[in-house]
């Protein structure tokens, strides 16, 4: 699914492109199943913060499919391996494809108990909940945190890593979506729509925000005394290292990045039972448009797929 041009959905077409061919250390992957993200939306549009892709583009970075080559040196998997993973973000991985090649640390196998379909709605948002979580934040048992967007695709993980690391959760979202959310695990669920957020959740010790602008740097004012707020658009929310200084908190600005051992911790936790992928729509790959709008509807619990080889 190819697209010559930035612009609106009718800008991707199914073309025939050549199959890529896997150097040192990478491997050909057969691709069953792509994850839909909001950054496949922004950088279809061309409104991606990165400019390091080129057209003809082809979209998308999460993947999960079947290892038919290797290239010399790969030692992590055979041919014949189910992998999932988010090759090469930022750069273009080209997911919404039959084949995928990329370095084999990009790829981690797919826990037993999950289909395709699962397996490629995890990894970018389940990298974006886990790094934020551990690496940034380094959330310890006990601790408050705040999910901002707890029924999105990042959100509802997050919210679920957050439960298995031993914190009390507090999740936002939208009314219709309280239930959901609770069941995620959240300990509390406020509706962002009719409250303010920073008004009613404070002494947070991490605030995940995943938006930015007015409200993200009220999410500020949420957190405890040296709390740290991991924010996945600094970029968009002016004042936001300023107004962490006068409060007296930590403000990090946070993107994701491609990493095997993340993947074999999400797939870990998936082993366990204490992580669920919520899948709310597949679509074929020829209609990955009809995927972009549900997206962005806003109406969507948990991620959306595209189904691409034959799934199961
Ligand atoms: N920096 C990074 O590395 C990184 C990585 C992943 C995602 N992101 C960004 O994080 C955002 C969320 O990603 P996602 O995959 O979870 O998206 P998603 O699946 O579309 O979920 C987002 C949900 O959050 C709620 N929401 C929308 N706007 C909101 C706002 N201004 N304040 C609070 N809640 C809002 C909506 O549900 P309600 O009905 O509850 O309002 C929406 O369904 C996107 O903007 C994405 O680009 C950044």
């Amino acid at each position: 699914m190819q697209q010559s041009a930035w612009g609106e959905a009718e800008t991707m077409a199914l073309v025939e492109v050549e199959e890529p061919a896997p150097v040192f250390g990478e491997v050909l992957v057969r691709v069953m199943t792509a994850g839909v993200n909001p950054v496949d939306v922004f950088t279809r549009r061309g409104q991606a913060y990165n400019r390091v892709l080129d057209l003809p583009f082809i979209n998308g970075w999460d993947v999960a499919g079947t290892v038919v080559r290797i290239g010399y040196g790969t030692t992590r998997f055979r041919p014949g391996d189910r992998v999932f993973g988010m090759p090469w973000f930022p750069r273009a991985a080209g997911c919404y494809a039959e084949y995928v090649t990329a370095p084999a640390r990009h790829f981690a196998r797919m826990p037993e108990s999950l289909s395709f379909t699962e397996a490629a709605a995890l990894p970018l948002a389940g990298l974006t909940a886990w790094q934020m979580l551990t690496e940034v934040a380094a959330v310890a048992p006990g601790q408050r945190v705040l999910v901002v967007g707890a029924a999105g695709g990042v959100g509802h993980l997050a919210v679920q890593i957050a439960k298995a690391r031993g914190t009390h959760v507090t999740g936002t979202a939208s009314a219709a979506k309280h239930a959901f959310v609770r069941g995620l695990g959240a300990d509390d669920v406020i509706d962002h729509t009719t409250t303010e957020v920073s008004a009613v959740a404070r002494d947070m010790d991490v605030v995940i925000q995943m938006f930015g602008g007015e409200a993200g740097l009220r999410a500020l004012e949420c957190l405890r005394p040296g709390g740290v707020l991991v924010s996945g658009q600094a970029a968009w929310t002016p004042g936001l290292y300023e107004r962490a200084g006068e409060l007296g908190v930590r403000a990090a600005a946070y993107l994701v990045d491609p990493d095997g051992a993340g993947l074999d911790a999400l797939a870990g936790l998936v082993a366990e039972g204490r992580l669920k992928v919520h899948v709310d729509g597949v679509f074929p790959l020829a209609e990955a448009a009809e995927a972009h709008d549900l997206l962005g509807s806003g109406r969507t619990r948990g991620k959306v797929v595209l189904a691409v080889g034959e799934t199961d």
